[in-house]
């Protein structure tokens, strides 16, 4: 299922007025640097994030007011639509980047996998990871359509994009991008944001209790305030905005009937898991109980190794 798919769709002028898109992005502030399964071990006091920020707009149990003009996009589900060549377009997740000086790209990756019954709220990454490279869950994978859209230029924040494979060189999608989106497969097809601008020093580091918001002061500012001190202060515009929109993608309502009722439990994953380790002749087993282990989870990952994309650009997460 790991599908190294068309090149994802170029939309232009997504947007006639951009005040909506303003208006959502005040009223999901503040935002925090990205956590989560990239950087598990922050230190809450220490600087070690750079000032790439993310919130949520839509997810299960969130729907920020405004966010429609994303969820239900139709140029969205259209292309959707298009690329998946599919007539089931089910939108369930709006998030938001605001980045400013990061001198090194982020990581190269592919997006979290989704199964039915399992995805990231109830499932480690590591394991939903493992289930995609291992290629054993494709019957109970929900494929998703991905659509990405930048509100503004900034200095540097190309996308590179590998929709011939890992072992072919990216695409980039660079300069005039603003109010333009690309909507295709992210789960299935590495990529990567490169260094975000202003690039005047090294990237600035804060603790991941600094918060961005827009100042109340009439003007178009937003500040980044870290322990009390204001370290960043620029216009929106001067920050990378992207929105990232999230569909599930069945080929027609028969399939999405078939599919959903099909639930995985978690000793259902380690069943299929220790199923594959006898089949290989490898002594590994898991259970229930080791999924928190790191000695495990490293020895399950060795198994089922993650592609690396070709001229890949350093992240600001490699060691340095
Ligand atoms: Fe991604």
């Amino acid at each position: 299922m790991i599908r190294y798919s068309a090149p994802p769709l170029l939309l232009r002028d997504v947007f006639g007025d951009l005040e909506p898109v303003r208006g959502l992005l005040r009223r999901a502030a503040p935002y925090t640097p990205l956590g989560g399964w990239y950087r598990p071990d922050a230190e809450l006091d220490e600087p070690t994030s750079p000032m790439w920020f993310q919130n949520d707009f839509v997810h299960d149990t969130l729907h920020v007011a405004g966010a429609d003009i994303f969820l239900h996009n139709a140029r969205y589900v259209d292309a959707a639509q298009r690329f998946y060549d599919a007539e089931v377009i089910r939108p369930h997740s709006v998030y938001v980047n605001v980045m400013a000086a990061l001198d090194r790209a982020g990581p190269a990756h592919t997006d979290n996998p989704r199964f039915q019954g399992r995805d990231r709220s109830n499932t480690p990454m590591w394991l939903l990871r493992v289930m995609l490279w291992s290629g054993l869950f494709d019957d109970w994978t929900i494929t998703q359509a991905t659509a990405i859209w930048w509100m503004n230029d900034v200095e540097g924040g190309a996308f590179l994009y590998w929709p011939d494979g890992p072992d072919r060189p990216p695409h980039r999608h660079d300069h005039e991008m603003a109010n333009s989106a690309l909507v295709g497969d992210n789960h299935g097809m590495f990529h990567q944001v490169g260094p975000v601008g202003p690039f005047r020093r090294e990237t600035l580091l804060v603790t991941p209790r600094a918060e961005l918001e827009p100042v109340a002061d009439g003007s178009r500012d937003w500040v980044v305030r870290d322990r009390g001190a204001e370290v960043h202060r620029a216009p929106l515009e001067r920050f990378r905005v992207s929105v990232l929109w999230k569909a599930d993608v069945y080929r027609d309502a028969e399939e999405e009937r078939r599919q959903t009722p099909r639930r995985l439990s978690i000793p259902d994953v380690v069943d299929v898991l220790n199923r594959d380790f006898a089949g290989r002749g490898c002594d590994l087993r898991l259970t229930v109980e080791t999924l928190e282990e790191p000695e495990t989870i490293a020895a399950v990952q060795s198994v089922y190794p993650e592609a690396v994309p070709q001229e890949k650009l350093t992240s600001i997460f490699d060691a340095a």
